[in-house]
Parts: C-alpha cells; sequence; structure tokens
C-alpha cells in the first residue's frame, strides 16, 4: 500500500543537490567534557537517516554517521566537571559580571552562526525536516539567543538599584541555582535544547546537555564553538542509553535544574530518581492533545487552513499540533470536504525540495504506530475520509484523516505525534468542552467562530482549562516573546525569552539596616568595585 503513490519519491543520491548534500557521514568520537573534547573508544550509535536512498530500483537507508554510546562513568565525569565549574557557586562562570557573560554568549552566537549550513543539513538528514524547516528552527534559535541577550540586559537594568523598605536597603538581583541538567526533543532537537541551555548558562549556571536519541550530530558542529566561548567544564555533552547516563545524573542528587522536553512518564522518572526532589526546580515542556473547536459560524476557509498547517505542519511531529478536532455537525460536510482537498495538496517530497510538508518520519516504528490508530478507529466505526490517506512507503506516511471520531477509539485520548488527524463531529459545544475538561493534558486550543459573544463564552472557562487560546489561528508556541506553558500533564513551569531567564535563577538579595556603618561598607564596596553582585554598574 502506497508503492504506487509514493513511486520514485526517493531519489538517487545524484540528484541530492549539491548544498543538501551529505558529502560524508559524521562519524562523532569525540565529546566535551570539562574543556576538552574527548576522544571515545568505546560502543557507537550507528546513525541512519530516515531519507531512504535509491539505488539500482532499490531503496537504502542512508548511513549518515556514528556517536558516543557512553557510559555511567563519563556521565559522572561530566557531572563532575560541571559541577566543579560551578564549585558551590563560587567558580569563575557563576561569578563573572553579567556583561563578561554576554561576551561568552555573543561570541559563541557568532561561532553557531558560521556554522549554520552543516547544522541545518545534519537536521535535514537526521530527522527529516524540511530544508525550509530546518533553517527556520536555526534562525529561529539564533533570534532566540539574541532576544535572551537583551532580555537580561534589561533584567540587570532593572537590578542595578538599591531598594529601601522600613529602613533596611538591599540590591535585590537574580542569582544561578547550580548544575542544570538540559534534554531536548527530537523534534526540535537545537530549537528546544538551546531556549532551555542559553537561558541556563547565561544566569551562570553550568550545564550538562543529553540530546534527544534522534537529533545528535546536528550538534557536533557546535562542540568546538562552545570549547571556544565557555571556560572548561561550564557546558559538557553526554550520550548514550537515557537510563545508562541520566539515570546515574539524577540519582546523584547534584542536578539542581532539570529542563526536559518531552514525555511526562519520563519526566516523572527522572523526578523521582532524584534523591531529594524538593530541591530540584523542573521545567518541563510534556505531551499535549491540543484541540480545534470549529463552531458553526466559522469561516471554513480560514478554519481549513490553520488545521492543516496546525495539524500536519513537520508531520504533526510538534507538541504545540492540533491532535483532534471538534466540527460542528452543521458544517461538517464542507469543512471535511475542503479539509481533505487541502491535506492531500500537501506535498510529500524529499526534505531538500521546496514546499516539501510530507517528509520522512524519523522515529522508529512511528508508520507502526501511525496504522495502529488508523486500524483501531476503522474497526471502531470511522472511515479514512481523504483518498489515498494512510498509505506508507517505508518511512512515508500519507496523512491519514479520520472521521467520524468518538470516544471509543485510542485516537480521541492518545497524542498521536504524527499524521494521523482525527475529525469528531459536535451537536452541542458541551461535548467538545468536556473533553477538554477531562483530557490529562492542558496546553492550548484553537477555537474557530465569527460571533464574539459565543467566542467570549468559550474563553472564558478555556483560560482556566489550558494556557493559551488562539482564536482563529493554529496552536503554536511563538512568538518567543510570549509565555510557553501547559497545565495537568502538559507542562510544568513557563517558558519565553524573559520567563526562562527566571526559570534558571533565584531570586537573592544583600539587605543591611540603614545606619552608618552599614552606609559606609556599601558605599565602599559600590565606589571600589568591590563585588560583582553589589553594583550599580548600568548595563547599555
Ligand atoms: O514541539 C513543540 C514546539 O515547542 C512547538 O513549537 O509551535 O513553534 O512549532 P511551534
Amino acid at each position: 500500500m502506497g508503492e504506487e503513490r509514493f513511486k520514485g519519491i526517493f531519489r538517487p543520491e545524484g540528484e541530492v543537490p549539491p548544498n543538501c548534500r551529505l558529502e560524508e557521514a559524521c562519524e562523532q568520537r569525540e565529546y566535551l567534557v570539562d574543556g576538552e573534547l574527548r576522544r571515545w573508544e568505546g560502543a557507537l550509535q550507528e546513525v541512519f537517516s530516515p531519507v531512504l536512498i535509491e539505488q539500482e530500483g532499490r531503496l537504502l537507508r542512508k548511513r549518515i554517521g556514528s556517536y558516543p554510546l557512553l557510559g555511567e562513568a563519563e556521565a559522572l565525569q561530566a557531572l563532575e566537571a560541571a559541577a566543579r565549574a560551578y564549585d558551590h557557586g563560587s567558580g569563575r562562570w557563576p561569578t563573572l559580571r553579567v556583561e563578561e557573560r554576554i561576551r561568552s554568549v555573543e561570541s559563541f552566537l557568532r561561532g553557531m552562526i558560521e556554522r549554520r549550513a552543516q547544522v541545518v543539513r545534519l537536521l535535514m538528514w537526521e530527522i527529516g525536516k524540511s530544508l525550509e524547516d530546518s533553517e527556520k528552527e536555526f534562525d529561529r534559535t539564533a533570534a532566540y539567543i539574541s532576544a535572551t541577550l537583551e532580555a537580561l540586559k534589561r533584567l540587570d537594568r532593572d537590578s542595578s538599584r538599591f531598594t529601601i523598605e522600613e529602613g533596611v536597603a538591599a540590591q535585590i538581583r537574580r542569582a544561578p541555582l547550580g548544575v542544570v541538567l538540559c534534554m531536548g526533543p527530537f523534534n526540535y532537537p537545537l530549537n528546544e535544547t538551546f531556549t532551555t541551555l542559553i537561558p541556563a548558562l547565561i544566569m551562570g549556571n553550568t550545564v550538562v546537555v543529553k540530546p534527544p536519541k534522534i537529533g545528535v550530530l546536528l550538534f557536533r558542529p557546535l562542540l568546538e564553538v562552545f570549547l571556544g566561548s565557555f571556560p572548561k567544564g561550564v557546558v559538557n555533552f553526554v550520550y548514550g542509553e537515557g537510563q545508562r547516563v541520566v539515570g546515574p545524573l539524577m540519582e546523584s542528587g547534584r542536578i539542581d535544574a532539570l529542563a526536559f522536553i518531552g514525555s511526562d512518564r519520563v519526566a516523572d522518572i527522572l523526578k523521582h530518581q532524584h534523591p531529594k526532589p524538593h530541591r530540584l526546580r523542573s521545567v518541563l515542556g510534556l505531551g499535549a492533545k491540543n484541540a480545534a473547536i470549529v463552531l458553526d459560524s466559522a469561516d471554513l476557509k480560514t478554519a481549513v487552513q490553520e488545521c492543516a498547517l496546525g495539524a500536519l505542519s513537520f508531520n504533526g511531529q510538534r507538541c504545540t499540533a492540533l491532535k483532534i478536532l471538534f466540527v460542528h455537525r452543521k458544517v461538517v460536510e464542507p469543512f471535511l470536504q475542503a479539509f481533505c482537498e487541502r491535506v492531500n495538496s500537501l506535498k510529500a517530497a524529499m526534505p531538500w525540495e521546496q514546499g516539501a510538508v510530507i517528509t520522512p518520519l524519523p522515529e522508529e516504528n512511528k508508520i507502526t504506530a501511525m496504522r495502529g490508530y488508523v486500524e483501531d478507529a476503522l474497526g471502531r466505526g470511522a472511515r479514512i475520509v481523504n483518498p489515498g490517506g494512510g498509505e506508507s512507503l517505508e518511512t512515508l506516511f500519507a496523512p491519514a484523516v479520520l472521521y467520524p471520531v468518538d470516544k471509543t477509539m485510542r485516537i480521541y485520548h492518545e497524542e498521536q505525534f504524527g499524521p494521523v488527524v482525527p475529525v469528531v463531529p459536535f451537536d452541542s459545544i458541551q461535548e467538545p468542552l468536556e473533553a477538554v475538561r477531562d483530557s490529562p493534558y492542558g496546553q492550548q486550543i484553537s477555537l474557530f467562530g465569527q460571533e464574539s459573544e459565543t467566542l467570549a463564552r468559550l474563553i472564558d472557562p478555556l483560560v482556566n482549562q489550558v494556557c493559551r487560546v488562539n482564536l482563529n489561528s493554529q496552536c503554536q508556541r511563538g512568538p518567543d516573546l510570549f509565555p510557553f506553558t501547559g497545565r495537568k500533564d502538559s507542562a510544568e513551569g513557563t517558558l519565553s525569552v524573559s520567563d526562562a531567564l527566571r526559570v534558571f535563577s533565584i531570586r537573592t538579595l544583600v539587605a543591611a539596616k540603614k545606619n552608618e556603618t552599614n552606609q559606609r561598607i556599601l558605599r565602599e564596596i559600590l565606589r571600589q568595585d568591590l563585588s560583582t553582585f553589589l553594583s550599580t554598574d548600568f548595563l547599555f
């Protein structure tokens, strides 16, 4: 099934445009620990691209490299290096002036931008993201870093003065937390790792990064840049089986903050591994089952366009993707007709081809999982309503629109994280509202309608169920200055450019009763520039 539809879609190597070609496999033997690139002689993980290559009529998964499968000892060395660099808050990095930390990150950003082409190419081959989206992910990450620098300057300016209350003078600043473990997801391996890594670093923490299982090689070109931009031990990378390398880190009790984007199941395991969970600050981006509710007053053209974009950008592999569509029965027929046309017009192609939307899926067994959802729904009365939906070839899966979906089906409740779109008809608005209320997730929702009064009546209860209500627009994380979070099983903590700086720091103050001795001491410290914390220097 799918051979005809996808015939000729996987191309011979020679047809890959030169700028997208991986001339040689990325054989990574090094890992960055304690200010050096150590060579690994042990076991390796081979990396095969989800993109297949056609060779004399056969389809072969392209081998794109390998990376170290480190063990517990190496992971603990990375932790030791980060702890030493932090040195209980006395290390060079956590006590450095803010402007000096800013200079380090600026230097990193320059080096990162120089390696854009290499990182984008690896991103494309490793996770099958289209060239256009891979470039967007890179550029958005670079822009996020610049915005973080600006936000930190603003934060620092606000804390560069004393406050006097009830006869007590104080300078209040944000201080680092300690050692942060950063773990990003495979679908935004660069962006979602860096949106925690960079804020954690710039606030003075030291970091151990564990890239996701898929999406590792793309960090390789950046290791030298980290090495050249930050003091020894401030940034360390570990690779390998989560249980072998992450378990010991958490069990050591020496991780002060956990930044993790992934499933709530794994997040719970990690948190429970910490011997003193109350000491652990966590910022978690977890699962979601964002719904769209298409009301009978909706402008169907907009609803169709946004729902298709929301459900199927990057093949639906976004935590913010629309994962279930509730459509009012009065408009469900015209909606479905236009929606299926739209879905079937999405271009299935290799990631480097212009306009590619449906691209190879990188996760093992993903096609089987998608088929499982489809078969379960078909067995319970749903149909695939878009011609050719659900057809597959190797790592490619044609989006399947399932209708009518109901509560008895797995796809109604579970996060599919892929190209299957369940459509549920409703007569009463109570039906989708109950689904949102009963869902274990609480990230975002999209409402499509044109009557202000009806929308207002929905907005008020929904803002207490989810953390972002999108009007006539798909769900999404951006703009990155906006808060990004969720309720229930969807998140812990809030990320945005400015929130992230707060998440990875704690308010700390130096306070003194106002008397002559204390005034003299404070004046001398400030005038002679004796402290980095106590300082009224203004950052321009
Ligand atoms: O996978 C979850 C991402 O944070 C979603 O970001 O809405 O910008 O695609 P996005």
